[in-house]
């Protein structure tokens, strides 16, 4: 396979829920996957999902025994940096820590010196000062999945101040070959994406605070009234009410502005421990 995208080979970095979800459509996709993580349980947690889903995908009728072996053969789970070495991509999807993420770039632009695309899958943190910490920042690119990646179409395209032309043009051609639909946004803290939900997100927690409404009521609101899959809060608990807490910060140090700080009922549960479905409590509780 070489296209426009000029991608065979993906590495992914990083074995947990959104790197697992990458490296399994784009094995789907026909592409030649290898998932590296120094952590061999998120290796083995990995491949076990990727085992449950592609049977999901077999016994729902989306592919054939055959389709789901095939994509099974072409994925490879490695716990060594070394693997990533012959990759046309690195797609990046570890801890939303800056500081982690500019170490794992230097480290790449040392092993992916040629045209190979760097891209992370950062939910807000700056594509430009990732960029920065390598010596090629013009590669460096944001490629922004949902959850579950397998289910939402979009790919959020992030441009850092130095990201050529040509690697966006790459990165949307390789999006679209993986079954997704790319939009390009400009790299301002939160993106798109998150700078318009976690602000709605944040905001039902003020109004749940407030006594505007109970939870329940307050989503059934939400999600009928504006025809969302599921509201404000259900959706919070999804996506982890520390991960919300964490972008509204990256929002109110990177806009400038203390309007977008986590809601003080917000940061309350997390520090209670109560993160969302992940914990088994969070806005409901989930231990039944
Ligand atoms: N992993 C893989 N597949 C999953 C899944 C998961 N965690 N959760 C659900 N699915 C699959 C189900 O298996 C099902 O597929 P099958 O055909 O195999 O049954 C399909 O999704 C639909 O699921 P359900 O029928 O159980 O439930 P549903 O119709 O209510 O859909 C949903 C579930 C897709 C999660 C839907 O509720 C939804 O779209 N919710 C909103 C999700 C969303 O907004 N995601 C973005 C979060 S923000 C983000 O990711 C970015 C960020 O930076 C924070």
């Amino acid at each position: 396979m070489s296209t426009q995208h000029g991608v065979k080979r993906v590495a992914v970095i990083g074995a947990g829920q959104m790197g697992g979800g990458i490296a399994q459509i784009a094995a789907v996709a026909g592409f030649d996957t290898v998932v590296f993580d120094a952590n061999a349980d998120a290796i083995g947690r990995c491949e076990k999902t990727h085992d449950k889903l592609l049977a999901r995908g077999v016994e729902k009728g989306r592919m054939t025994e055959g389709d789901a072996a095939a994509a099974k053969g072409r994925l490879t789970y490695a716990s060594g940096f070394d693997a990533v070495a012959g990759a046309d991509i690195a797609i990046e999807a570890v801890v939303e820590d800056a500081g982690v993420k500019r170490e794992i770039f230097a480290k790449l632009a040392g092993v992916l010196t040629g045209d190979q695309i760097l891209a992370t899958n950062t939910s807000s943190i700056s594509i430009t000062e990732i960029g920065a910490a390598t010596d090629c920042p013009e590669r460096v690119i944001g490629m922004h999945f949902f959850y579950p990646v397998p289910v939402m179409k979009l790919v959020e395209v992030i441009n850092g101040l130095a990201t050529d032309k040509g690697v966006t043009a790459r990165v949307i051609a390789l999006s679209e070959a993986m079954g997704k639909v790319a939009v390009p946004a400009n790299d301002r803290a939160g993106f798109v994406s998150n700078r318009v939900l976690m602000p709605m997100i944040n905001e039902a927690f003020y109004a749940w605070m407030e006594g505007v409404a109970e939870p329940e009521h307050l989503d059934e609101i939400m999600k009928l009234g504006m025809n969302h899959p599921m509201g404000p809060l259900r959706l919070a608990d999804f996506i982890g009410l520390d991960t919300c807490a964490h972008i509204m910060n990256v929002l109110a140090d990177g806009l400038h502005a203390e309007r977008y700080r986590p809601c003080p009922l917000l940061e309350q549960l997390v520090v209670a421990g109560r993160l969302g479905n992940k914990s088994g409590r969070g806005v409901y509780d989930y231990s039944g």
